[in-house]
């Protein structure tokens, strides 16, 4: 195989659902070998549908999609041989132990006798699973299970890997400890990985290359900084002691732009968010600009753009605003 040719190649495609939904809407993804692409997007805005068409559990309405080198619709017996998939929702059986998943699954792709042993043996060693093996999975923790879920997608060393949200639902700790892991197989192993995720943080950290996704089509691609690096300057942030009132804030606004190097100044309450050629530098004379206008700072910050401010740029309104899924988890639902 020409190495050079993208691991993962999908052009235009369009994936609708009975009842008039459209889940992919003109969906584009480049994935160079040997790297971590991130789809990144709020609930429902298609990324699981682009995996499932990717990995051949589901056909596109049209459009066209290769995955190491081989076409997913006219040859997705061979797809199949060359990637690993780490579904949204774990496949891992409940009531079997990890190591017995394991076995299964290594029989399933033809791995018999002292070799299966080994793999099973290294997966568990590598996913800190070995103390866990004989037991039951109903009875593993969160993270535990899904470091079973990525040990069961790669035990027949896939070229390319798929993970669909391998960390929603994970506490901080559990999530780190994957992300580390995440980033070695990437590093020491040289697979190509394409994780979708909705956390912004997680992109950041782990993707070389993001494409952040929207209702069903990719909205804007490129590395985490050359992102962030679009939009011009730094976030100034300033807290005041108190809200300040209408006129306030308009006296207040022209203030700050009138300021060298000081773009558009906006308020939140107590919270002005204003956006300067260089932070730092500007932070000295807006903070004289406020005294001299009479209200105090309670604290200012200098930040560079965040993948957040990213996708406002892009698709018009907040990530939060358009991601649902942490308040659907405080709301007790399952989803
Ligand atoms: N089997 C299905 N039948 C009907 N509609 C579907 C089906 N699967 C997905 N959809 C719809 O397609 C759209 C895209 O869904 P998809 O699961 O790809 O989104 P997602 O980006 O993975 O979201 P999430 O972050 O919640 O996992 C949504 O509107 C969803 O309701
Ligand atoms: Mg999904």
């Amino acid at each position: 195989m020409n190495t050079r040719a993208p691991a993962v190649q999908a052009r235009q495609l369009v994936k609708t659902y009975p009842g008039d939904v459209t889940a992919l809407n003109g969906m584009d993804v480049t994935v160079e070998p040997g790297t971590v692409f991130g789809l990144l997007g709020p609930n429902g805005a298609g990324k699981s549908t682009t995996v499932k068409i990717l990995t051949t559990l589901a056909r596109p309405d049209s459009g066209t999609a290769t995955v190491a080198g081989h076409d997913v619709l006219r040859h997705p017996d061979r797809v199949r041989r060359a990637i690993g998939v780490v579904a949204q929702n774990s496949g891992a059986d409940p009531v079997a132990t990890g190591r017995e998943n394991l076995r299964l699954q290594g029989r399933l792709y033809g791995l018999r006798g002292a070799a299966l042993n080994r793999r099973v043996d290294e997966l568990l060693d590598r996913f800190t699973l070995t103390e866990a093996a004989g037991r039951q999975v109903k009875g593993y923790s969160g993270g535990m299970r899904r470091r079973l879920d990525v040990a069961l997608g790669l035990v027949h060393r896939p070229e390319v890997l798929f993970l669909d949200e391998p960390t929603t639902g994970l506490d901080p700790e559990a999530r780190t400890a994957m992300w580390d892991e995440i980033g070695r197989l990437a590093g020491e192993e040289g697979l190509t990985i394409l994780l979708t995720t909705h956390y912004l943080e997680e992109a950041d950290r782990l993707a070389e290359r993001v494409a952040i996704v929207d209702r069903g089509r990719v909205v804007v691609e490129g590395t985490p900084d050359s992102l962030k690096g679009e939009l011009r300057g730094d976030a100034v942030h300033v807290e005041l002691r108190e809200a300040p009132g209408e006129a306030g804030r308009t006296l207040l606004a022209g203030a700050l732009t009138g300021l060298p190097g000081v773009h558009e100044a906006l308020f939140d309450g107590r919270r002005i968010s204003a956006r300067a050629d260089d932070g730092a530098a500007a932070m000295p004379a807006l903070l004289a600009a406020l005294e001299r206008a009479g209200v105090t700072v309670a604290a200012a910050t200098v930040a560079r753009p965040s993948l957040d401010d990213v996708y406002l740029r892009y698709a018009g309104r907040r990530y939060a605003e358009a991601d649902t899924t942490d308040s659907l988890a405080l709301a007790g639902g399952a989803r």
